[in-house]
């Protein structure tokens, strides 16, 4: 029987997922990327992550929108077609496009299917005349645009802060890619988190429900699923801690225990105590953030920060 082409697409993932997790237990440091975080459950905890007391920048940013939505409108002009990267629920989307009001179309990039499947038939329904585009894919991988956009201005939009979750060296080039992929005409409005005191940032990225805790451990959950693991979760724990010396939360998966565990037939043992790496979240000044972006190419023609000086929203374009 031949494949279907999702069931290839299925496979690719897999075999992707698999490479990374068995390459980075392997390591004398074991790390597995973050992207791997967002299975459809992983989405799920992700947007109920976003609903916390503790984790202020997603209502931060989204205040930003509604206070600016009209500026931002005003730089970007009448047409656009507004491509985004790690799109998930597309809840900011919605206030975005409110705003433009003219946008001609929206392409939403993910890498989990489901979150983008929901997060289309939502906007279908709430702009049944946008031109929709779903791109399900790696955004730090080769992506090509719709050729239904190839002709309007584009503007670039990077919410979230999910920029920090990049190292620095490849922040520079993930942003120096999406001005090439979007092209010398357009823009970027990008969300940068800024740094703030411990106090505020810890309980963010370990709240007191235990729902980061739980989106980091799901990680385990999918590895036993999808790569036939057979994590105990019990024996593990979900640690934050803020690295001064970079400016980033570093987020780990603690073994409990001294114990073996098993992935895809081969056997990784982890001593009580060690660590996975599995997410950093970088947080910036205004300037660090500018002259990131600078370094990829682009200038920050304006910025604009909440009262309390959680966030920063960027307006970028190629310099
Ligand atoms: N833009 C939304 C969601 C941010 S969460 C907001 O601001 O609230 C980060 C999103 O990026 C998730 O939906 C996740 O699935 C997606 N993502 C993470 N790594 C990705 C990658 N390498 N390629 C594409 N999407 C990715
Ligand atoms: C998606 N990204 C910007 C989030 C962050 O804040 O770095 C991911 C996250 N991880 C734990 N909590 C939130």
């Amino acid at each position: 029987m031949t494949a279907g082409v999702s069931e290839i697409e299925t496979q690719l993932v897999t075999d992707e997922f698999a490479e990374a997790v068995l390459n980075g237990l392997a390591q004398p440091r074991k790390s597995i990327p973050c992207r791997f975080l967002y299975d459809a459950r992983g989405s799920e905890l992700f947007e109920e992550i976003t609903r916390l007391d503790e984790y202020y920048p997603t209502r931060t940013e989204i205040g930003l929108l509604k206070d600016h939505g009209a500026e931002v409108a005003d730089r970007a002009g009448a047409g656009c077609a507004v491509v985004e990267f790690g799109s998930g629920s597309s809840r900011k989307t919605h206030i975005l496009l409110e705003a433009l009001t003219g946008a001609s179309a929206y392409v939403p990039i993910d890498i989990d299917d489901a979150a983008l499947t929901d997060a289309a038939s939502r906007l279908r329904a709430d702009f049944p005349r946008l031109d929709l585009h779903p791109v399900h894919a790696d955004f730090s991988q080769d992506i090509r645009l719709p050729k239904e956009i190839e002709a309007a201005p584009k503007l670039g939009f990077f919410p979230g802060s999910t920029i920090g979750n990049f190292d620095l060296d490849d922040a520079v080039g993930f942003l120096s890619d999406a001005g090439d992929l979007l092209g010398p005409e357009s823009d970027l409005l990008i969300g940068a988190d800024l740094q703030k005191d411990r106090d505020i940032l810890l309980p963010a990225y370990d709240d007191a429900r235990g729902v980061t805790a739980e989106f980091t451990l799901n990680l385990l959950h999918r590895i036993n699923r999808e790569l036939d693991g057979n994590f105990d979760i019990s024996r593990f724990a979900h640690k934050a801690i803020y690295n001064d010396d970079v400016g980033r939360i570093e987020i780990y998966i603690e073994s409990l225990a001294d114990q073996d565990v098993r992935v895809l037939g081969r056997m990784f043992h982890l001593k009580s105590g060690e660590c996975i790496h599995v997410e950093n979240s970088h947080k910036f000044t205004v300037p660090q953030f500018k002259a990131l972006a600078q370094r990829a190419g682009w200038a920050s023609e304006q910025v604009w920060i909440d009262d309390n000086d959680l966030f920063s929203m960027h307006y970028l374009t190629r310099s």
